[in-house]
């Protein structure tokens, strides 16, 4: 800095002076630079070699599709109809799975046992929405009018299948505490009068020890 004299410039406000120095090198050396990368974005902005942001948010819109699909790909499509879920029901794994997804989520409203709370007791012989795996399905899947949560957006749908699994292996359990009768009454063994009942309908298994 001894190459410049200190020069006092001969105006004073209220004591305030001022020096007539010229900018430090550094600072003109970054307004040069400033000026060159104007030129060089403007020009690349223009001939498409600096990506835009439109650029930007499609390729990640790719990206985020490119997993989604991925995604769907490494599930496991399942079709759930009437004969696929009466073999489940015999299935010791989807039982256990069933229990343990039903006490995550439906004990709070529906007992640590199903016998009922908030929602309807599950263990009775009364169904508001029908007691076949199929109807028992929609009703977890779609959830109901009055209060039942639908779950196909936050369950896989195994584990759907398991609830309805578990559910049905309720039937007959007789729990303390159980929630009075709601809906209407299936008689699983003998004929139903219901026009909806199939001659094939299985009975549900192990009712009938258990409720004396
Ligand atoms: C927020 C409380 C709540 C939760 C959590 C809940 N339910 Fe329900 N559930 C209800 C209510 C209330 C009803 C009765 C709905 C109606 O009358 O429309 C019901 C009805 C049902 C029915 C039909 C019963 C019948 O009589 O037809 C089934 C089956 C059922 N729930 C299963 C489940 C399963 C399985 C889960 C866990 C994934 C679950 N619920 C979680 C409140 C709940």
């Amino acid at each position: 800095m001894d190459q410049y004299q200190d020069k006092i410039l001969d105006h004073n406000y209220d004591g305030i002076q001022e020096f007539d120095n010229p900018m430090p090198g550094w600072w003109k050396a970054i307004f040069v630079l400033t000026v060159i990368w104007a030129a060089v974005y403007l020009i690349g902005i223009e001939l498409n070699i600096i990506p835009r942001y439109g650029d930007d948010l499609k390729a990640g819109q790719d990206e985020l599709l490119a997993m989604r699909q991925a995604h769907e790909k490494s599930q496991p499509k399942i079709v759930v109809d009437d004969a696929m879920l009466l073999a489940a029901l015999g299935d010791a794994d989807k039982l256990a799975q069933g229990k343990e997804v039903f006490l995550t989520n439906c004990a709070s409203c529906h007992g640590n046992v199903a016998q009922g709370g908030i929602g309807p007791n599950l263990t009775d012989d009364f169904w508001l929405y029908g007691q076949k795996p199929i109807e028992i399905h929609k009703t977890i899947s779609k959830g109901t009018a009055n209060g039942m949560p639908p779950w196909e957006s936050v369950l896989p749908p195994e584990e759907v299948v398991s609830l309805v699994v578990f559910v049905s292996s309720t039937r007959g359990t007789n729990p303390a505490g159980a929630k009075e009768p709601q809906g209407e009454k299936y008689d699983p063994p003998s004929k139903d009068s219901s026009e909806t009942e199939k001659p094939d309908e299985k009975a549900p298994t192990p009712a009938e020890e258990s409720k004396g």
